[in-house]
């Protein structure tokens, strides 16, 4: 039996490959490349000694979900396949709604269709919009997202939810997770943003390797202990290792389960500077500028319930989770373009 693993080639689905592989799982990915590379899964190859199955085409491609699932026995589906730039989703809400909303119903009626049943899915700490409590349970209300990014996932939630409590015989694990960074120890499979990026720690390894000038850190007026934006960073093989953990509790037949995936420790902009300067000897040049629009002050977990009931716990640190950052970044410059 074989796991499909929607959007397998990009940054957290190269990573969960690699954990599949190494547990003994068969892997079969479907993804469009439109946001990543075949090279990683190449790599996939590289670091585990074992195939993928691979398949290019669209979530939204009913003619393609068919010969996968036909031809593939497929007893679960990780699905990451979405497009995730929050601030190109206010620009292009139709184009995001349609990938992931459309994409996602497309993807779960063929599943049903073939008789599987088990998604786990690929959610965010956005969803809980500026948080009622920190640190963040999975009690804490959802909340309203500021982008139409945001609230794909939160309605996604919604409808996978609805879809199982309609039909028990789904199994739904909604993974919500906190802020990946980080890389495989290999240096070999990595984060690949296309153009500048947008999030905080590919964008530090891009000045360190001297692809950009200096790091602008989005507002130091936040009620924070150093005014800076405080996150809940979690290790990319961590978050990984979170997702063969809940394809367990599938066996189990878990009905629905929401998790999140975080460390539980908030680290602040300047922390996370310090700790990359720490922990790589390479300085960031950084300077203040205007708080982004959209950004919220604090967001870290609670991530007592994936312990208690998944046995997952984060095992890396934030100088591991830097160190392999800037290993991936220095080794890789341009991407897999490198290769
Ligand atoms: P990524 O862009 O590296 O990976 C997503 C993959 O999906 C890419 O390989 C892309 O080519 C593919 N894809 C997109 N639309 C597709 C479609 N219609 N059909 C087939 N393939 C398609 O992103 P990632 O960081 O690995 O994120 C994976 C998932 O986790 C996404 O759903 C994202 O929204 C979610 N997530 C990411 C973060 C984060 O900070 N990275 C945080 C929370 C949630
Ligand atoms: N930041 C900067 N400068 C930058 C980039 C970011 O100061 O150049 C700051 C932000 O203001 C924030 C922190 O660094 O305080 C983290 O920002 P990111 O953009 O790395 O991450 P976010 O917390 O804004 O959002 C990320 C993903 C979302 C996801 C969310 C929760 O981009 O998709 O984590 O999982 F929903």
């Amino acid at each position: 039996m074989a796991v499909l693993v929607t959007g397998g080639a990009g940054y957290i689905g190269s990573h969960t490959c690699v954990e599949l592989l190494n547990a003994g799982y068969e892997v079969v990915v479907l993804d469009n490349l439109c946001n990543s590379s075949e090279k990683s899964l190449d790599r996939v190859k590289q670091i585990t000694g074992k195939e993928v199955k691979f398949y290019k085409g669209d979530i939204l491609d009913r003619d393609i979900l068919e010969k996968v699932l036909k031809t593939e026995k497929i007893e679960s589906c990780i699905h990451f396949a979405g497009l995730k730039a929050v601030g190109e989703s206010v620009a292009k809400p139709w184009e995001y709604y349609n990938n992931n909303i459309s994409g996602t119903l497309t993807l779960v009626d063929e599943m049903r269709k073939h008789g599987c049943k088990n998604i786990i899915f690929s959610s965010s700490a956005t969803v809980y919009g500026d948080p009622a409590m920190i640190p963040i349970t999975e009690e804490c209300p959802k909340g309203t997202c500021t982008n139409p990014y945001g609230w794909s996932k939160s309605m996604l939630e919604q409808i996978l939810s609805d879809m199982q409590k309609a039909d028990p015989e789904w199994n739904v694990i909604l993974l919500r997770y906190f802020n990946p960074i980080g890389a495989h120890k290999s240096g070999l499979i990595g984060e690949n943003p296309n153009g500048i990026p947008n999030n905080l720690m590919p964008y530090i390894t891009q000045v360190a390797v001297g692809k950009l000038k200096e790091l602008g850190v989005f507002g130091d007026d936040y009620d924070t202990p150093d005014g800076t934006g405080v996150r809940d960073y979690i290790h990319v093989v961590d978050l990984a290792v979170g997702h063969v953990k809940a394809l367990d509790k599938i066996k189990e037949g878990i009905g629905l389960g929401i998790f999140n995936l975080g460390t539980g420790v908030g680290y602040s902009v300047l922390d996370i500077v310090k700790n990359f300067e720490d922990a790589t000897g390479v300085k960031i040049p950084y300077s203040i500028k205007p708080r982004r629009p959209g950004d919220i002050a604090t967001c870290y977990s609670d991530a007592a319930k994936a312990k208690e009931q998944m046995g997952w716990t984060a095992q890396f640190g934030i100088k591991d989770m830097c160190a392999d950052s800037w290993n991936w970044q220095k080794n890789n410059p341009n991407g897999y373009e490198t290769l």
